[in-house]
């Protein structure tokens, strides 16, 4: 989960942009979360106003993994520290800077999530780099260091999918 000093969307322990990860939009992310429950689970409510691409790099194989909505990831796939994309059709949003947290609602597990909401990241001090309304977006900078830095998911075995 992810929120900016403007409200931005995400994908589960992911998340996306305008037009170059297939049928993804502030509409589709929207519903996400709503049919997910992350709303309300996590937040009361969310109106994006951009999408925020996340792409993590799978080691393994050496492929990159863009999040859309809703896909199951692996923990190989999670590894490392994804890289983040804003995009959006506001320029305004290219001067803003921004507040980026991860959290697991259901932790260790769906079935029985004790230790929700579990912090994954949260960084604050980013700022875009480039321009918001081409391609992928605009990457996200830090230029401090993280409060906390991303922590890998470890679920445990037997655990149903988290969001
Ligand atoms: C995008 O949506 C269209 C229409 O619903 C569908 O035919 C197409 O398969 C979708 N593309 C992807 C990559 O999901
Ligand atoms: C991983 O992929 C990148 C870009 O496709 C390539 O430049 C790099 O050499 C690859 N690294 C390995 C270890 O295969
Ligand atoms: C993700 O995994 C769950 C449980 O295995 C499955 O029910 C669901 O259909 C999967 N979702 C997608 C988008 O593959
Ligand atoms: C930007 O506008 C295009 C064209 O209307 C739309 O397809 C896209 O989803 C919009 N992107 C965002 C982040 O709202
Ligand atoms: C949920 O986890 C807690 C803490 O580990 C445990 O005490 C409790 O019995 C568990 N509940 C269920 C229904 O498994
Ligand atoms: C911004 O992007 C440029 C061009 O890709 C790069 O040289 C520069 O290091 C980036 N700045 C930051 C703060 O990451
Ligand atoms: C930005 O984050 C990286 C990864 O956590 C860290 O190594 C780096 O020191 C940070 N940059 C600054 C300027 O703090």
């Amino acid at each position: 989960m992810i929120t900016s000093s403007f409200v931005v969307s995400l994908f589960g322990i992911g998340l996306a942009l305008g037009q170059t990860v297939p049928n993804v939009t502030v509409a589709t992310v929207s519903q996400a979360f709503m049919s997910s429950g992350i709303v309300p689970d996590v937040l009361s409510s969310f109106n994006p106003t951009a999408i925020l691409n996340v792409v993590f790099l799978d080691q393994a194989t050496n492929s990159s993994v863009d999040v859309t909505p809703g896909m199951n990831l692996t923990m190989e796939q999670t590894l490392m520290e994804p890289q983040f994309f804003l995009s959006a059709n506001d320029t305004s949003l290219d001067q803003q800077t921004y507040v980026l947290v991860i959290v697991d609602p259901d932790a260790p597990t769906p079935q029985n999530a004790t230790e929700a909401q579990f912090r994954h990241m949260l960084a604050g001090d980013l700022h875009v780099n480039g321009s918001t309304s081409s391609g992928l977006g605009a990457p996200l900078t830090n230029t401090s260091a993280a409060l906390t830095e991303f922590v890998n998911p470890t679920p445990p075995a037997g655990s149903d999918p988290h969001r």
